[in-house]
């Protein structure tokens, strides 16, 4: 018979399950699903991350971070350049002109921008008006990502993005693989509420992770900073579940230990600790761990930006584990389920209007503190920035 951890009995209310020193606006049944106050759906003044490093090449990209269209490409010196998507003179989007040496060319008049947004050519004139400027945006490259700043220029202080060597991305012990993208029908709260309540893998992921295998089915231990999450699951003895056998060469048992990191507000980094379990003595010796890596930007209030990846600390063998594992159609697969239920519940709160009844339960107390976190940031900024 399968080993398998124990359930708990769950609650249908939010009451008594956060603690008070999280006490801030409470979801309620028929109201808006926040952030969404006050007219502001994300905070604006927060690194996100834009793109791959790789998606970003001299042939100019347009992406929607939180409503700005923004067209990004390389200069000949290899930076990124980020500047507002459309041409000041008639609109026309620059993402469909050409790159010549640092600037892009505007494809209907040919009128030229550098990576700083000042026009440097108005092919018809020799005049060129101060108006006629691009808003440039700060960017910086962190271990594979390119992440953005489409708030406060003056505030964009690359401190505050999340420190990469602690989230274990640029640790190296450990070997990861970025790469997966999608663009996601649904609004990134709700791709957080998912990453944040991990109870959902052994069912939206029973086709893909197999429903024993794919994680645990309990209340994890939260701990919340200012701007941070952590949840702790545990599975002290399990069956290797099958695409971890796969990973590690190992079947038997094992002792599972999952801790998902939260930084808010778009960052989230799993690791999934794996030890072989020798069940007659309770002795357990470690195989290693698996990162899974998420990134989640808000594109407009209802659609978001999905990046995410794998790693590992274990088995540094040509070709890399990690990105076999991120490139597989089981890794491809179950993402699809996590983008499928964002747009699923998108289209619910569609059909309420914006006014969606919710049931708390104990275990989305991770989830509704990431809410509060993400509230309390947009509450934090002035009505200028928003
Ligand atoms: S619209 Fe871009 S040059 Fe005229
Ligand atoms: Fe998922």
């Amino acid at each position: 018979m399968p080993l398998r951890a124990g359930r708990k009995q769950t609650a249908c209310s939010d009451q008594g399950l956060l603690p008070d020193s999280t006490a801030s606006p409470q979801p309620t049944r028929n109201q808006p699903m926040y952030p969404l106050e006050d007219g502001s759906f994300a905070p604006r003044n927060q690194w996100y991350v834009a793109a791959w490093s790789q998606e970003i090449k001299r042939s100019p990209l347009e992406r929607v971070i939180l409503d700005n269209p923004v067209v990004l490409y390389r200069t000949t010196d290899g930076k990124v350049a980020a500047l507002a998507a459309f041409c000041p003179h008639r609109g026309f989007p620059l993402a469909k002109g050409d790159v010549i040496a640092d600037d892009i060319e505007c494809p209907y008049h040919g009128l030229r921008f550098g990576p700083d947004g000042a026009c440097t050519l108005i092919p018809s004139q020799d005049v060129i008006p101060a108006a006629c400027r691009l808003r440039a945006y700060p960017v910086a490259e962190r271990w594979q990502w390119v992440w953005i700043w489409v708030g406060d220029p003056d505030l964009a202080d690359e401190a505050l993005i999340p420190d990469h060597f602690e989230a274990r991305l640029t640790d190296p012990a450990y070997r990861n693989a970025g790469g997966n993208y999608f663009e996601v029908p649904g609004r990134y709260v709700l791709l957080h509420d998912n990453l944040l309540d991990l109870n959902h893998v052994p069912y939206l992921h029973k086709a893909t992770f197999g429903g024993d295998g794919g994680g645990a089915v309990q209340i994890p231990e939260v701990v919340a900073k200012e701007t941070t999450i952590s949840c702790t699951f545990t599975q002290p003895a399990i069956d290797c579940p099958p695409f971890l056998s796969a990973l590690f060469g190992y079947s038997g048992p094992v002792s599972r230990t999952y801790v998902s990191y939260f930084y808010a507000p778009c960052l989230h980094v799993i690791v999934d600790s794996i030890s072989r379990l020798d069940p007659a003595t309770g002795v357990t010796e470690q195989l290693g761990d698996l990162l899974h890596i998420h990134a989640v930007t808000p594109a407009t209030a209802t659609t978001a930006h999905y990046f995410q990846g794998e790693g590992q600390n274990f088995s540094h063998t040509e070709p890399c584990l990690s990105e076999a594992f991120r490139s597989s159609e089981m890794v491809r697969a179950a993402l699809e389920e996590d983008v499928s239920a964002t747009r699923f519940i998108e289209q619910s709160i569609a059909m309420n209007r914006g006014r969606l009844s919710e049931i708390l339960l104990k275990a989305d107390k991770a989830a509704v503190l990431g809410r509060r976190m993400l509230q309390a940031l947009i509450d934090a900024e002035a009505p200028a920035t928003r």
